[in-house]
């Protein structure tokens, strides 16, 4: 079970990464944190490019913490915009999350705590290409 306190550490460490971020060309820094299912908490921020397509969203800092810290499944996530506030990770990340998500995995969203699921729904992961291999 996720607390409200685990949600407010959550939401210190997402936007302790936000400040953090290199967003030069949008001015758009996002700070992302989840836990991850032995406890640990780890962040992520977006790292923009001057070639733009090349700039990495919160996220890809966020699951690459995750390998370099030990690995592991998500359990809970939240992400914030340069106020400090909840922001909706985009499509391409929710596919992100989901490969690496535990069953149930919670994120704190802009219209309350939803699953992974439901944040996108019938999602294409893992299974998809071991059973139609
Ligand atoms: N961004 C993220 O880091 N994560 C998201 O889920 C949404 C968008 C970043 C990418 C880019 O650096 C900036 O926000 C503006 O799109």
């Amino acid at each position: 079970m996720v607390t409200e306190e685990s949600w407010q550490l959550l939401r210190e460490a997402a936007t302790e990464a936000m400040q953090k971020a290199y967003a030069p060309y949008s001015q758009f820094r996002v700070g992302v944190s989840a836990y991850v299912d032995d406890g640990r908490i780890i962040t992520g921020c977006n790292v923009e490019n001057a070639s733009y397509g090349v700039g990495l969203c919160a996220e890809c800092g966020l699951i690459s913490a995750l390998f370099s810290s030990g690995g592991g499944k998500l359990v809970a996530f939240d992400c914030v915009d340069g106020h400090g506030n909840t922001l909706m990770p985009c499509g391409r990340c929710r596919q992100l999350l989901y490969e690496h998500s535990a069953p149930g995995m919670l994120l704190n969203t802009v219209s309350g705590i939803h699953t992974i699921d439901e944040v996108l729904p019938d999602a294409f992961g893992p299974r998809d290409l071991e059973e139609r291999a």
